[in-house]
């Protein structure tokens, strides 16, 4: 039998649902019941009805999903798949800042550890920041760990003062200026879609700005025939599944992410038998981290 059938006889029989992000290779996104950026990923691990959650992805879309859902057994397809965004910044970086300032809220992008979101007062991903960040009554943001999202956000939002911290995705930052203007040169006319998460030269250069389904949204209802893309190749699987006549070129050789491509077929169907990599959080933590993310739910409906 072939892997992908015995991967969906097992998921039945084993009452899982596979959730994958855009940006695992396209054989694990096609054997998922759910796929999407990681707002939509957080969102629909609160709806689905089998007792357990195998997660494609990167180690705090896991954590996230227990963090929600503590009745649930959440599995990573391989525990090393992890985002090194997610531990840029330490909790006493964190209190410092904010032990210095009275009006100030801590504004928490997903991409970190379960620990620091129990330290934040909401989280955001990049479908959703710009909203929740508007609305938030307080005027200082310390906007941590994305300095280049946090940044991009700053442009958007002139009424808050924002408090940066240094982290980035090594993906996102890897794309330069000149590697945009050479695509550019030689795909003249061609638009530029890119993630939030590049950094801000690169931002000024493109054409639209947006999460990983905001960049697929985008390229499927425009009537351009191609696109360079600024993120993280995955994305490529689903923009030519959804627009076979389109063309779409990266921006250079190296984006990919080395967590996301741990999760391989072949590991899919492992850990549907042996049930191994179960999240598992002390509950005060988990408690004190779903405040931000439920926040987060209710202020970008
Ligand atoms: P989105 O899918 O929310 O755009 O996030 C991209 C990302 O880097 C996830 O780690
Ligand atoms: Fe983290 Fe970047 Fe990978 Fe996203 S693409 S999981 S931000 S390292």
């Amino acid at each position: 039998m072939k892997l992908n059938e015995e991967i969906k006889k097992l998921k039945e029989k084993n009452d899982v649902t596979i959730l994958a992000h855009y940006y695992v290779s396209g054989d694990v996104q096609d054997i998922a019941d759910y796929v999407g950026d990681s707002y939509y990923l957080s969102k629909v691990a609160t709806e689905v009805s089998q007792k357990t959650i195998l997660f494609c992805g990167v180690k705090f879309m896991g954590e996230s999903a227990k963090i929600l859902n503590p009745e649930k057994r959440v599995v990573m397809v391989d525990e090393s798949a992890d985002c090194p965004m997610a531990h840029m910044i330490d909790e006493e970086t964190i209190q410092s800042i904010k032990a210095k300032h009275d009006d100030i809220a801590v504004v928490c992008y997903i991409n970190s550890s379960a620990a620091i979101k129990a330290l934040s007062d909401v989280c955001v991903t990049s479908s959703n920041a710009f909203k929740i960040v508007s609305s938030l009554p307080e005027k200082n943001i310390l906007f941590i760990p994305d300095n280049n999202l946090g940044t991009y956000l700053s442009t958007k939002i002139k009424e808050k003062n924002f408090i940066f911290h240094q982290g980035y995705c090594p993906v996102h930052q890897d794309i330069h200026m000149e590697d945009v203007i050479r695509a550019k040169e030689e795909h003249p006319k061609v638009k530029v879609l890119a993630h939030p998460e590049c950094r801000i030269e690169v931002l000024n250069l493109a054409d639209f700005i947006g999460s990983t389904s905001e960049i697929i949204d985008y390229a499927t209802k425009s009537s351009d025939e191609s696109f360079i893309i600024a993120t993280e190749d995955g994305i490529l699987h689903q923009l030519g599944n959804k627009n076979p006549n389109k063309t779409f070129y990266l921006v250079n050789e190296n984006q990919q992410c080395f967590g996301m491509k741990l999760n391989t077929l072949s590991k899919v169907y492992g850990i549907l038998n042996s049930m191994e990599n179960e999240i598992l959080l002390d509950e005060d933590l988990r408690q004190k981290a779903k405040v931000p993310l439920t926040k987060m739910h209710e202020l970008a409906q």
